[in-house]
């Protein structure tokens, strides 16, 4: 395959961690554009980036890069897929991938248009672990699919310094965590769920802090997911099936799971993937997607959790400033 030349707009937290996992790679990033120009030199010096633009719109207009990973708060992301894609680049972008379904299918319209990749950097979509599990689950041994529960909770101060409780910043629960959630959700059920009843509490500044959803499809599986960004729960997942039922710990990136089998009780522990390699999982699976050796990088479950979080942001009246 040929070696793809990488440029991140944005070096904060998780574009740290994507320069680790290419260097774990032995590869590099090949360039790094930034809102300010002294992080990104600070960030090239670490990672030994030979490229940083002046002007961040310059990433753009550089013909050298193919793949852009953009790694800025969510209310950003739509002006810098705009630009990547309208310039014939791929693009792996953080979650959440835009702000609402809206823009989203402004993204893959222009996506289609210039004959991209167009992916959100959704860590399940490629860890090991989920690959297996669908293979077992197809088998048909756990039988047809019942329920699925998943929670996520974490504990962010009530700090308007970083993005979590800030509207200004697309802040909230549901941009944040919830997309971990409904992509697990997404993942197992078998269609997208049609019916969707959800409760919100919100923070002080406007953004949700908590939320409670029930999901139901047109097969009538179901899930429950609660949501809450200033308390922390286990990451666990329970998949319940007419034949037994699937736990997975630490599930963004997770890497064990059990399988009861209620018939006799007897388990099963699948162990597939590392944690610590959930970025290389993502860079592979792109590249991949890129070269058109294969498309794992479901777009279409993407849509599906975008489409859910605006429909639920609406029903809670909930609206960013780039929205009024
Ligand atoms: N997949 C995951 O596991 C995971 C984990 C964490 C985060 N994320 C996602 O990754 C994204 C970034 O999160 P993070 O934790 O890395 O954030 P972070 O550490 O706060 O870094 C934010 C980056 O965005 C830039 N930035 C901030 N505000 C901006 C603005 N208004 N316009 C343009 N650039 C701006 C910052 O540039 P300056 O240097 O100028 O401040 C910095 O480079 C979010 O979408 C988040 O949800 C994903």
């Amino acid at each position: 395959m040929k070696e793809y030349k990488w440029a991140t707009v944005g070096c904060g937290v998780i574009a740290n961690q994507l320069a680790q996992a290419m260097e774990a790679k032995g590869k590099k990033l090949y360039a790094v554009a930034n809102r300010t120009h002294d992080n990104a030199v600070a960030f090239a010096d670490k990672y030994g980036i030979d490229k940083v633009y002046d002007n961040m719109d310059d990433v753009f207009e550089d013909e050298a890069v193919d793949i852009i990973y953009i790694s800025t708060p969510h209310n950003t992301h739509i002006s810098y897929l705009r630009k990547a894609l309208a310039k014939g680049k791929h693009v792996l972008c953080e979650k959440s991938i835009t702000l609402n379904a809206e823009e989203l299918a402004e993204a893959v319209a222009l996506a289609e248009e210039n004959h991209v990749i167009l992916a959100e950097a959704m860590t399940i979509f490629h860890m090991p672990i989920y690959k297996q599990l669908s293979e077992i689950t197809a088998s048909g041994r756990l039988g047809a699919l019942k329920l699925v529960q998943m929670n996520f909770g974490s504990y962010k101060e009530y700090d308007m310094k970083n993005r979590f409780f800030n509207r200004n910043l697309a802040g909230g629960a549901m941009l944040d965590i919830g997309v971990y959630a409904l992509s697990f959700v997404r993942w197992f059920l078998s269609s997208q769920p049609d019916q969707i009843l959800s409760q919100v509490k919100f923070a002080e500044t406007g953004v949700d802090e908590q939320a409670s959803i029930l999901l139901k499809n047109r097969e009538e599986e179901m899930a429950a997911v609660i949501l809450s960004l200033h308390a922390k729960q286990p990451k666990r997942g329970t998949i319940a099936f007419d034949k037994g039922y699937i736990e997975i710990y630490d599930y963004p990136r997770g890497e064990k799971a059990v399988i009861t089998y209620t018939g006799d009780g007897h388990q099963e522990v699948i162990k597939a993937g590392a944690t610590d390699n959930a970025l290389q999982y993502e860079v592979e699976d792109m590249e991949k997607a890129v070269a058109g050796v294969s498309d794992e990088m479901h777009l279409d479950y993407t849509k599906d959790v975008m489409e859910m979080m605006t429909k639920m942001r609406q029903e809670w009246g909930m609206k960013y400033p780039e929205e009024e």
